[in-house]
């Protein structure tokens, strides 16, 4: 495991900092090599890749990927940089990404399975779903919402479970040119509307209800919510559109509100067999937007292109994951996050894949489900997050050699994976026959940024390689020096050059894009030249002296829970909707399962008594507020919250708790004392710390403001 030394600093706040530059004491791991079958195969077996891509070909580089395209019109300019650090890609082209996903493979593929759709029920069969069979479905819906009279640029808020019906809207919005906003089906009715509200939806989809773990979820009723709180905050929503899970049959226990809600299933028919043409949309038209944490409580809104993030997820899915129109490819992620958005269904689409798409949790009913599924559909690509490989591992570590099933590649996304875990990945998930790709990257990038290209690179349990084909990270320390590789230290990782699958900005605030990505290192803010706008990852990176990244994680105060980012301020404001809570902190945790975990620590107000009814109600107004995913493994409810003289709550003082660390000197706290009373809560009475020195995500808690 990775272990950091770290040397303190004092602040003139008296304030304790970690310094910028970290080092990463990390034994190196051994290499391995793709399978040769695997590299007689692949789409991408040209050794020069990295440098047919190097900066002094940026770029044009990009319109390789641009020609994987069908374009209506083609465009005139690579790369506009004249609203820097505001890029525009393949300037003056038309084109339309549902074309591309869907239309397009009908002369050749038209009786091939675009999806395959798996419900969790076991006894439910497969339901494949032909590209001409997409066709007519995504025809429908689009003369559906154009009937209702949506126009191209209009949002509408979708909230939907793993069903062929989720990425069947999204076609037919991105056919029409009305930019989607799905929000995971897993966040709450509140969380759903404050997005609703944030990019002024006046419509909203869901579905009646869908199966989790076992249970049909009445999952309508948090549409209501939805309506209501994007109502309190401004915004009206005028249709609630409901596909049924069962058609024909409502599995919802919710009623209707009558001239608001609407059955999908009732609308459609009025639509049946109508064909509508996909229009030429421009380039730089926006094709979604997908909500993110970040150090503010609000949520923001990534806002993705059609050109630029089509072209580079059809690149990366033919490139990295190595689909083929033959192959079989299942991702595990849900499309309510972006890995779902381009590598389950852009991307995949626009190679002709086909797709899987399984609606429930990969262990129900047992950890040999998803084995099952990939031997029953010949599965032969496999896509998943660390978290359900550690999952998989602990329930069935033996269950993948029970089944006949052969991947070629294997990709792993979401958060760093533990060598061990790794390794069960390629011996027994893989059978050591499958090349893995550990990729790098974030919602606001659109697609992958490192990762190997599998056919070339050798692969290094828990580094996801270098920069991907026309990505060149760098490494920065807190003063904008260059960390060298192979030095050992640890600093915030950055990308040099613009690429085409970036987002175009955050939805409605373009102040907050600069400063929240580029602020920091950028020189010049009047600067046209790309070169003068690194764009920050956010995450805390080193770079070994093989040029391969290993990434340790978010330095924003987002707290990854199982590959999902959750960020402080949203977790600290659900606390605070309870009216008894004074004061709310959280830290994260390092779990075994999830990576990690957010823990709360409350203050109450003055005259209330602290008991256990105050935790459920926090508990609880966290999946209202957010969702079941954020649920603390812990509520604390302490004295006081451990601060500096200035005020500041000192999280990384809770965080070293949480961790059963030691905390060091408090001595410069305001409220030295309460340190020890909350560690001997936590800890218990005798000191049982562990010296081991804290994961760099964890060590920096609290320092983003
Ligand atoms: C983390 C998910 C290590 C990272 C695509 C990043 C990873 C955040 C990896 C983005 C990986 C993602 N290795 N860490 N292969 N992939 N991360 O926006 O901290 O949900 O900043 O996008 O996940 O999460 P997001």
């Amino acid at each position: 495991m990775a272990k950091t030394a770290k040397k303190t600093v004092r602040t003139k706040e008296h304030t304790e900092v970690t310094e910028a530059q970290i080092a990463v004491h990390w034994k190196e791991e051994d290499l391995y090599q793709p399978p040769e079958s695997f590299k007689a195969q692949a789409n991408m077996r040209d050794k020069h890749i990295l440098e047919k891509f190097a900066l002094a070909s940026f770029p044009d580089c990009f319109k390789e990927y641009a020609d994987m395209l069908s374009w209506f019109e083609p465009y005139h300019t690579v790369l506009d940089t004249s609203d820097a650090p505001f890029w525009k890609w393949f300037v003056g082209g038309k084109l339309n990404a549902c074309y591309n996903c869907v239309d397009r493979h009908l002369e050749k593929y038209r009786n091939k399975a675009a999806f395959i759709f798996v419900p969790e029920p076991e006894h439910e069969p497969h339901v494949a779903i032909t590209y001409q069979a997409l066709h007519n479905r995504v025809n429908e819906v689009a003369a559906l919402l154009r009937g209702l009279g949506l126009e191209p640029g209009d949002r509408v808020t979708l909230h939907m479970p793993m069903v062929p019906e989720l990425p069947i809207t999204m076609l037919a919005c991105a056919r029409l040119g009305i930019i989607h906003s799905q929000v995971f089906g897993g966040f709450s009715g509140q969380a759903c509307g404050s997005r609703i509200h944030d990019s002024g939806s006046r419509v909203l989809i869901t579905m009646d209800s869908y199966w989790r773990n076992g249970t049909l979820i009445d999952h309508k009723a948090n549409a209501d919510i939805a309506v209501q709180t994007a109502k309190e905050l401004g915004q009206d929503v005028d249709k609630v559109l409901v596909w049924q899970r069962y058609p024909g049959t409502y599995s919802a226990h919710t009623p209707m509100v009558s001239g608001r809600d609407f059955f999908m299933n009732d609308l459609l028919k009025d639509y049946h067999g109508q064909k509508v043409e996909a229009v030429a949309l421009p380039s730089e038209g926006q094709l979604f937007l997908m909500y993110s944490s970040g150090t503010t409580g609000k949520p923001k809104g990534a806002q993705h292109s059609i050109a630029g993030y089509l072209a580079y997820v059809t690149a990366t899915s033919k490139w990295i994951l190595d689909i083929h129109p033959e192959d079989t490819y299942w991702c595990m992620a849900d499309i309510g996050w972006i890995t779902g958005h381009s590598y389950i269904v852009y991307g995949p689409l626009a190679n002709a894949a086909t797709s899987v798409l399984y609606e429930g949790v990969p262990t129900f009913p047992d950890a040999g489900r998803p084995w099952r599924i990939a031997e029953r559909l010949g599965v032969n690509i496999f896509h998943t997050a660390p978290t359900a490989i550690r999952m998989l591992r602990k329930l069935g570590p033996e269950e993948p050699r029970k089944y006949n099933y052969h991947f070629k590649s294997m990709t792993t996304v979401g958060e760093p994976i533990e060598p061990e875990a790794w390794r069960w990945y390629h011996e027994v998930v893989g059978k050591r026959e499958a090349v893995i790709t550990d990729t790098w990257w974030l919602t606001e990038t659109g697609g992958f940024l490192g990762t190997t290209v599998p056919a070339i690179h050798p692969m290094k349990p828990g580094s996801c390689g270098p920069g991907a084909p026309g990505i060149h990270p760098v490494i920065y320390d807190e003063t904008g020096k260059e960390v060298p590789k192979g030095s050992g230290k640890a600093g915030n990782i950055c990308i040099r050059n613009p690429w085409p699958g970036l987002m175009q900005t955050l939805w409605g605030d373009r102040d907050r894009y600069v400063k929240t990505y580029f602020a920091k290192y950028n020189k010049n803010p009047h600067s046209k030249d790309w070169r003068a706008w690194p764009f920050m990852c956010g995450d805390g990176a080193v770079q070994a002296a093989d040029g391969y990244y290993r990434i340790l994680g978010r330095i924003d105060d987002v707290i990854n829970v199982a590959g999902h980012r959750l960020g402080t301020k949203e977790i600290e404001s659900a606390c605070l909707t309870v009216p008894e809570v004074a004061e709310a902190a959280v830290v994260p945790v390092q779990d075994e399962l999830k990576g990690r975990v957010p823990e709360v620590y409350i203050a109450v107000k003055p005259g209330v008594r602290a008991g256990q009814d105050i935790v459920e109600r926090v508990i609880k107004a966290n999946e209202e507020v957010i969702g079941k995913i954020a649920r603390p493994r812990h509520v604390y409810i302490v004295p006081d919250m451990p601060k500096t003289r200035s005020g500041k709550i000192m999280r990384r003082v809770l965080a070293a708790i949480s961790n059963r660390r030691d905390v060091g000197d408090v001595t410069t706290l305001a409220n030295p004392d309460v340190v020890e009373q909350i560690r001997a809560m936590v800890q218990g009475k005798d000191r049982v710390a562990t010296r081991e020195e804290l994961p760099e995500d964890i060590a920096k808690f609290g320092q983003a403001e």
